[in-house]
């Protein structure tokens, strides 16, 4: 088992691409603690994770409130005595060119899909600390190295998640802390196939050399190995996972 008796803390766990690694990660070994600010969502996932004779426990947060936060690593820590594994993954979805984009709106994307980051990292460090190193995982996006029509805030707060990851690996690789982010496709999740593009699937697969939209799981795969002892040199880079979408 490649996470035997890590503690991993996966945000935005209910659904999609969290859902697939919070799954994942139990079935290699880690006690997962499956958080959404979707109180039923994470429910879910954690009677799967029961299910299938794993372990691990449901926490609601929402990743921009911050006591919340703090709250959701006390928990994995105080249950489990250590924390070993961050992936931030929670995240939504916004398409508006910026002349169209609220104020509101663009906090908000900023709110959960950078600030989030942010604060789940800020509370995790000093349990990872205590628990003599770990990997924290950012969910960014290919849309955080290279621009899409109309993703004003998107765009820039997957911008902000690359560099915020580089930036945290250089200030917590003497505390053995490896930070890195996965950078995914377009991927079969319902942000994709229920939000703003779900009338463009056929066209968005076309832009991905291998022809299809990527799954859940094959995100799960990266996150995996960047949280287990096989990336063990690796920190501040992003892992493309993205059928080539970002090689042309
Ligand atoms: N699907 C894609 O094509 C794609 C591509 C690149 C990156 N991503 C990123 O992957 C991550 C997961 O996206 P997904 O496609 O699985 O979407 P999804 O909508 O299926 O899942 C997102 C989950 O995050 C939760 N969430 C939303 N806001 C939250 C908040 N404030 N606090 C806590 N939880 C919150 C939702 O309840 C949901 O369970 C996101 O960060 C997204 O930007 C997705």
């Amino acid at each position: 088992m490649r996470l035997k008796d890590k503690v991993a803390v996966i945000t935005g766990a209910g659904s999609g691409i969290g859902r697939a690694t919070a799954i994942l990660f139990a079935k290699e070994g880690a006690k997962v603690v499956v958080s959404d600010y979707k109180e039923d969502a994470a429910r879910a996932t954690l009677d799967d994770i029961l299910k299938n004779g794993c372990e691990g426990i449901a926490v609601k947060a929402d990743v921009s409130k911050e006591a919340e936060i703090q709250h959701l690593m006390e928990e994995a820590f105080q249950r489990y005595g250590r924390l070993n594994v961050l992936i931030s993954n929670a995240g939504i979805g916004e398409v508006s060119p910026v002349e169209e984009l609220s104020e509101e709106a663009w906090y908000r994307t900023i709110d959960i899909n950078l600030k989030g980051v942010f604060l789940c990292a800020k509370h995790a460090i000093p349990y990872m600390r205590k628990s003599g190193g770990g990997s924290i995982v950012n969910n960014a996006s290919i849309l955080g190295h290279v621009g899409f029509p109309g993703t004003a805030a998107y765009n820039a707060a997957k911008g902000g998640v690359v560099i915020l990851t580089k930036n945290m690996a250089l200030d917590y690789a003497k505390d053995k802390i490896r930070v890195n982010a996965v950078c995914p496709g377009f991927i079969r999740t319902p942000m994709v196939e229920e939000g703003a593009v779900k009338g463009q699937l056929d066209y968005l697969a076309t832009l991905h050399p291998l022809g299809r939209l990527g799954e859940p799981v094959e995100v799960a795969y990266g996150m995996l190995f960047l949280a287990s002892e096989e990336s063990s040199f690796i920190t501040g880079s992003s892992l493309m996972i993205d059928g080539g979408y970002t090689a042309r």
